[in-house]
């Protein structure tokens, strides 16, 4: 069969699945998947730091590429970090191996001042490069979901320094400072919707937005600090004409999103990540129909026998449907993972067909 026609004529089934089509059956990635858990990423990681693997295109690619050819996933990510847009905006990160640093967090308005919106095509060109390298070694097999981190969760980490318990830092800025917050916000949106379009230009066919600490805000404060810079990045992506010409899914995590979804509803992406802290059939029944969604299984599950194991599968499944369903952990995986258990869910997943396809 010649490969142009037959690569036009069916969607993959992980971008009919953000759509929020049926599916034949419910596509699977994860997030984290090119990670510690990976012999084979630990192999690379042994030879290079993660910047450096970061930094270089053939490595990124190669890394990227490892889950999709030993587990055959519906979708491949990028291999990169959400950090990468702070050192153009002007802070340095550093990796070292308790998570990363950043050794001048940003805490008053003349630091939030100083940061610069970059142009990420300049910036970042290793990025685009590997996101072209990636695309040219999938030759078809998966899309490519590019990513970046959202606004909030990245002002967190450039005011807090790295990771934090309590996000003390984070909420004397928000509440001893709004105007200071939102002028930090704006800048790491401006950032982050460029970043996401290039990629898209680039070659990436979807796009993920982390929120991964959205989670630590009451409902209205979500709705002030994360959501509405969430949406500014979203709707400055739709507005973009690649973006709108090839209609790229626009995918939005947030971790520990159970209190918000009224308001997580509105964001305007096409499909919301959900954490495993609620059932699925829940989200779905409080927000209807017109957006997808992705997970949830608990990352802690991994670690059940292979039985117990599928059983959790199989109901993440039957609550999502097989209807504008994306199987996803509820969170990254985590370096002590069985990789033959995550090839076990990987199995479970495939192996359940819908009688309702399309
Ligand atoms: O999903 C994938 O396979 C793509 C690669 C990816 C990484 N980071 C690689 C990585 C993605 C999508 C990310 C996003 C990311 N980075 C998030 C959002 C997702 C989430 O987990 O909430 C966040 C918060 C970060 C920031 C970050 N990077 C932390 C907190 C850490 C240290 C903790 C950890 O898990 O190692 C990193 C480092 C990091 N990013 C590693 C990898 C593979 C480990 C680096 C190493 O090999 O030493």
């Amino acid at each position: 069969m010649p490969a142009m026609t037959s690569t036009a004529a069916v969607e993959p089934l992980f971008l009919r699945a953000c759509r929020g089509e049926r599916t034949e059956r419910t596509p699977i990635w994860m997030m984290r998947q090119a990670g510690r858990y990976l012999p084979s990423y630990r192999a690379v990681r042994s030879k290079a730091s993660f910047l450096e693997m970061c930094r270089t295109p053939e490595l990124a690619c190669e890394v990227t590429l490892q889950p999709i050819d030993q587990f055959g996933f519906d979708a491949a990510i990028l291999f990169s970090d959400i950090l990468v847009t702070l050192p153009p905006m002007g802070l340095e990160v550093a990796f070292p191996e308790k998570g990363p640093v950043i050794a001048e967090p940003v805490r008053d308005r003349a630091a939030i001042d100083r940061l610069v919106v970059p142009d990420p095509v300049a910036e970042l060109p290793y990025v685009m490069e590997a996101v072209r390298q990636i695309r040219a070694g999938l030759g078809g097999r998966a899309p490519l979901i590019g990513f970046a981190g959202a606004p909030f969760t990245l002002v967190t980490y450039a005011v807090e320094g790295g990771g934090s318990k309590d996000y003390v830092n984070t909420k004397q800025l928000l509440f001893g400072d709004p105007r200071a917050a939102h002028a930090l916000l704006e800048k790491m949106a401006d950032t982050v919707a460029a970043y996401l379009a290039a990629q898209v230009e680039a070659g990436a066919q979807a796009v993920q937005l982390f929120d991964s600490w959205a989670g630590i805000l009451s409902p209205r404060d979500f709705e002030e600090y994360a959501l509405r810079w969430a949406k500014h990045v979203i709707a400055k992506l739709r507005a973009h004409p690649g973006v709108a010409a090839a209609r790229v899914p626009i995918i939005y995590f947030v971790n520990g999103c159970a209190p918000y979804l009224d308001s997580y509803a509105t964001s305007g992406a096409d499909m919301l990540g959900v954490d495993w802290r609620i059932d699925l059939a829940t989200v779905r029944a409080r927000v209807g129909a017109k957006v997808a969604l992705q997970g949830n299984l608990d990352p802690g599950a991994l670690f059940l026998e292979p039985d117990a194991l599928r059983v959790r599968v199989e109901d993440v499944l039957a609550q999502g449907g097989g209807v504008g369903h994306v199987f996803n952990l509820g969170h990254g995986v985590t370096p002590p993972t069985n990789p033959e258990h995550v090839r076990v869910m990987v199995e479970t997943v495939k192996a359940r067909h819908w009688s309702h396809a399309a």
